[in-house]
């Protein structure tokens, strides 16, 4: 897979924006589940993660009930309040992971250069679970198998995230 430039361990924590449409189901559970898997190896230093939506209708919102009550079986506290995504999130971050196509084609609409637009890759590269999806699916119109779906998708997907770029930051060769 592609991935931009990601700073080395030594030159400060990789930063990791995850992005939906509302900020309010998809992205902070994603959010919460990365630092999940970063807090348990002990690299709390090592990562900043936030998230935000591409529509800015629910800022200030905590996530969605339905999200929180299944992330919540799972271990997962999600805090986050929504924020709408703005282009200076392209300066603030590394790596820019919308949920679906709509998200990314909004991203890439307001990428100010080409190597911010690089910082674009979608969470369903980092999925290697078996699945048919090629989009982390939208669950709000959904029932309670959507959420547990999004989980799913994303509990796959945030372990490679993290263990694709803890290598890559770990290698002295590159
Ligand atoms: P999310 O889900 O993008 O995963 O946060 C949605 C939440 C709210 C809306 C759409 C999707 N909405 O249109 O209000």
């Amino acid at each position: 897979m592609k991935l931009p430039h990601i700073p080395a361990k030594e030159e400060g924590p990789v930063r990791v924006l995850m992005v939906c449409l509302g900020n309010i189901c998809r992205s902070p559970a994603a959010e919460g589940i990365l630092r999940s898997i970063v807090s348990s190896h002990n690299a709390d230093n090592d990562w900043v993660i936030d998230s935000a939506g591409t529509y800015g209708g629910h800022s200030g919102d905590l996530p969605d009930r339905r999200m929180r009550v299944h992330a919540t079986r799972r271990g997962y506290d999600l805090t986050h309040r929504a924020r709408r995504f703005t282009p200076s999130d392209f300066s603030d971050f590394d790596l820019i992971i919308p949920m679906d196509s709509a998200n990314e084609r909004n991203l890439r609409s307001m990428a100010p250069t080409l190597d911010d637009e690089a910082k674009i890759v979608p969470m369903m590269k980092f999925v290697r679970m078996a699945t048919r999806y090629d989009h982390v699916p939208d669950p709000y119109y959904e029932g309670a198998e959507g959420f547990e779906l999004v989980l799913d998708l994303l509990e796959d997907g945030c372990r490679n995230l993290y263990d694709d770029i803890t290598a890559m930051r770990n290698d002295t060769s590159r």
